[in-house]
């Protein structure tokens, strides 16, 4: 998928090289956002792209541009797209907008009949999420994967979700049940999709 000067596509294991500078950024950003997000190891970004189940953009220059990574949990039952990242240079491109586009179609066809879902205290990423047709719920819709909440435990907030029993906490939740909703932005032509 060609975006202006940037091209996204299904990561590889090609792409591994890249791994260590996506998380610095991703840890980067979210002090700089005073947030805290689930810690990944440039090890478990890397088996994400070797396992196809990662979204990378690039300039045309040949500048990593971008990411996001599926998760899954519950057994499979739910999906999580999770990670995302655009390299400060490349902001308000609409490259974040592609890459979820991606991923999104990307874990619908990986998972079929799974639940997709999201939480994020971000505005960008509510917007691009509505867009594509999740809706935002209460926690109770979400998985209670003990391992999925686990991964809150690096976030400034950690505090409130553990006081509130997983229930609910500073994050907007959001879901993509495809027995129900149907996506509101076409596919992207890709053989991966
Ligand atoms: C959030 C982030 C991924 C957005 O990437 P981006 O490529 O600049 O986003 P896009 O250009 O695709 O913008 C998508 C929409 O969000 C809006 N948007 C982008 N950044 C925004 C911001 N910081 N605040 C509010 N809205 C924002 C855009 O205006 C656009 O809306 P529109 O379609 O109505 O014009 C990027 O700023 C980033 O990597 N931030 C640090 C990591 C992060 O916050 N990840 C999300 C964790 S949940």
């Amino acid at each position: 998928m060609i975006v202006n000067d940037f091209t996204v596509r299904v990561a590889t294991e090609d792409d591994t090289v890249f791994a260590q500078g996506i998380c610095d950024e991703m840890a980067e950003s979210a002090k700089a956002r005073g947030t805290g997000i689930a810690r990944r190891s440039a090890e478990y970004v890397a088996s994400k792209m070797r396992e196809e189940k990662a979204v990378i953009a690039f300039h045309k220059d040949g500048t990593w541009a971008g990411f996001s990574y599926i998760e899954t949990w519950g057994h499979g039952l739910y999906v999580a797209n999770s990670g995302l990242i655009v390299n400060p240079i490349f902001r308000k491109n609409g490259l974040a907008k592609a890459i979820k586009t991606m991923t999104f179609f990307l874990s619908l066809k990986k998972y079929p009949g799974a639940k997709l879902f999201g939480i994020t205290t971000g505005l960008a990423v509510m917007k691009i999420n509505n867009e594509l047709g999740y809706r935002p719920v209460p926690y109770s819709e979400l998985t209670d994967d003990e391992q999925f909440w686990k991964g809150c435990a690096s976030c400034v907030n950690y505090p409130i979700l553990q006081s509130k029993g997983n229930k609910n906490c500073l994050c907007t939740a959001m879901l993509f049940d495809p027995a129900i909703d149907k996506p509101r932005v076409e596919k992207p032509d890709d053989p991966h999709l």
